[in-house]
């Protein structure tokens, strides 16, 4: 390794003195470490990061209700993520998941996602070190202009409550990606996780045919499709489905550590079928399976991931501020270039990395920009979901009022339905669950 550095001239011709030896050979053992170190930030430099997810917006509201004057946005404390620390870790654009409970599904969870929006839009257009873009284009500009650019994606599909109308504002608003499910599953789409009690009585049809609706819906409007998340077969049935590459934008390898939210050999070789990317999460539970994680963990997972997939599969989507425990000298967003400097010890070239920062995803957003070109012609969706799929006690049917009834709005089951016993008890069920995991 040391080679190039220690010509035996450099030794000098007195050569048999072994301290010196020992201390040319130090020396040169610091010279190579750090020039390594040195390789990731100018690799760094020349392909700053594209990272896939980050939860700053969720940490805004908790620990800040979102009063973004409160907070010096160079210097966020209790967080991982602000912009000396992107800077510092090369991030040059950070995808911003606007991410509501899913206790707010069947409640307010479109108006929490509108506040989340707004605090990212309001953080990425008041300050000059980043920029809101929505396209490979503005993003490319922005990385000219030195800039942090901000995407924003939605993680999970409760965010818009079975309605397409809702989706397409949301892509109004600047959303370019989209997580079908977080922890809950969706009245029509599944989730990984079990820990909601709701929509459990699906069976073999874990993308129902409005969640069909909602990938071609996305595919038209040129939005990201996000399967970190979602069940296996909900996966796999949207990776068929959709006409233009997918993302799991941070999730690693179920071979290295078994976690539901990793994802399987097999359904990465479906991944690379659909030119899509996996973008590995660095969180130590996804990484080691254990509280704790170091950079050879993290490692492990591209290494194993470059064998079955290939590097043009492979992004990073760190998941700082979304969860709690990171690996040794992973701690926050400056420290992305640990993860280069190791995959540059374990032999990847400087082209393959260059695909894993930033080629490979803007080539599916490309590849998602196109199939939305191509489907120009197409209207917009008018698929609707019937109310008996989306059970959701807190919607309206708009109509002019009844003056018999005397009420405004009612719920469209505030007649026969309401006093069903099975309605009331199905009522209290989905009450109770939300209640109880909030
Ligand atoms: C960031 O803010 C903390 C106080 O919240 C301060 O102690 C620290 O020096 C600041 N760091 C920088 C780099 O300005
Ligand atoms: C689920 O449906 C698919 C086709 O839609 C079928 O091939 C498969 O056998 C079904 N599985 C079960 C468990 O019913
Ligand atoms: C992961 O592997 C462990 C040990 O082999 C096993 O106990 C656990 O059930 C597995 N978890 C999953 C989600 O497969
Ligand atoms: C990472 O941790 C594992 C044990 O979990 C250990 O074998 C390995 O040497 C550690 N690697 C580094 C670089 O610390
Ligand atoms: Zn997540």
């Amino acid at each position: 390794m040391c080679s190039r550095k220690t010509s035996p001239n450099a030794l000098g011709s007195l050569g048999m003195q072994s301290l010196r030896v020992l201390l040319v050979f130090s020396i040169c053992q610091l010279i190579c470490g750090y020039s390594e170190k040195e390789r990731a930030h100018e690799l760094m430099f020349k392909y700053p990061l594209i990272d896939g997810h980050n939860d700053l917006a969720l940490q805004l509201r908790i620990l800040h209700n979102n009063r973004l004057s409160m907070i010096d946005l160079y210097n966020i404390s209790k967080v991982a993520t602000d912009i000396s620390r992107l800077q510092a870790g090369h991030v040059q654009t950070q995808m911003f998941a606007v991410y509501v409970l899913c206790g707010a599904q069947e409640k307010d969870a479109v108006r929490l996602t509108l506040e989340q929006i707004d605090v990212v839009r309001r953080m990425c257009t008041e300050n000059q070190d980043f920029e809101l873009v929505t396209s490979t284009q503005e993003l490319r500009n922005s990385e000219m202009r030195h800039k942090i650019a901000c995407l924003i994606s939605i993680e999970g599909g409760h965010s818009i409550d079975s309605s397409l109308p809702t989706l397409r504002m949301f892509y109004q608003l600047g959303v370019r990606s989209m997580a079908l499910t977080h922890t809950c599953n969706t009245p029509w789409a599944e989730s990984s996780s079990k820990i909601y009690n709701v929509f459990q009585n699906r069976q073999n049809n874990s993308l129902t045919q409005f969640g069909k609706a909602v990938v071609e819906e996305m595919n038209r409007l040129g939005m990201i499709v996000d399967l970190s998340h979602t069940s296996w077969d909900t996966a796999l049935a949207a990776l068929q489905h959709s006409k233009a590459p997918v993302i799991f934008s941070h999730s690693s390898s179920f071979s290295i550590c078994n976690h539901s939210r990793n994802v399987p050999d097999w359904l990465l070789r479906e991944l690379k079928k659909n030119r899509g990317i996996i973008m590995v999460n660095l969180n130590s539970q996804f990484v080691s399976c254990r509280k704790e994680a170091n950079i050879s963990h993290v490692a492990n997972h591209f290494d194993h991931i470059k064998k079955v997939i290939g590097t043009e599969s492979i992004g990073i989507g760190g998941d700082f501020d979304g969860a709690t425990s990171f690996p040794e000298g992973l701690e926050d967003v400056s420290k992305y270039p640990a993860v280069i400097q190791e995959l540059l010890k374990r032999n990847w070239t400087e082209d393959e990395l260059a695909d894993v920062l930033r080629r490979n995803f803007l080539r599916v957003f490309e590849e998602v920009e196109r199939v939305r070109d191509e489907l120009h012609s197409s209207p917009p969706s008018e698929v609707q979901i019937s109310m008996k799929e989306v059970q959701n006690p807190c919607r309206l049917v708009l109509r002019p009022p009844d003056p018999r009834r005397g009420a405004y709005g009612q719920t469209h089951s505030s007649t026969a339905e309401l006093r069903s016993p099975g309605f009331l008890i199905l009522a209290s069920i989905l009450l109770l669950s939300g209640i109880y995991f909030n």
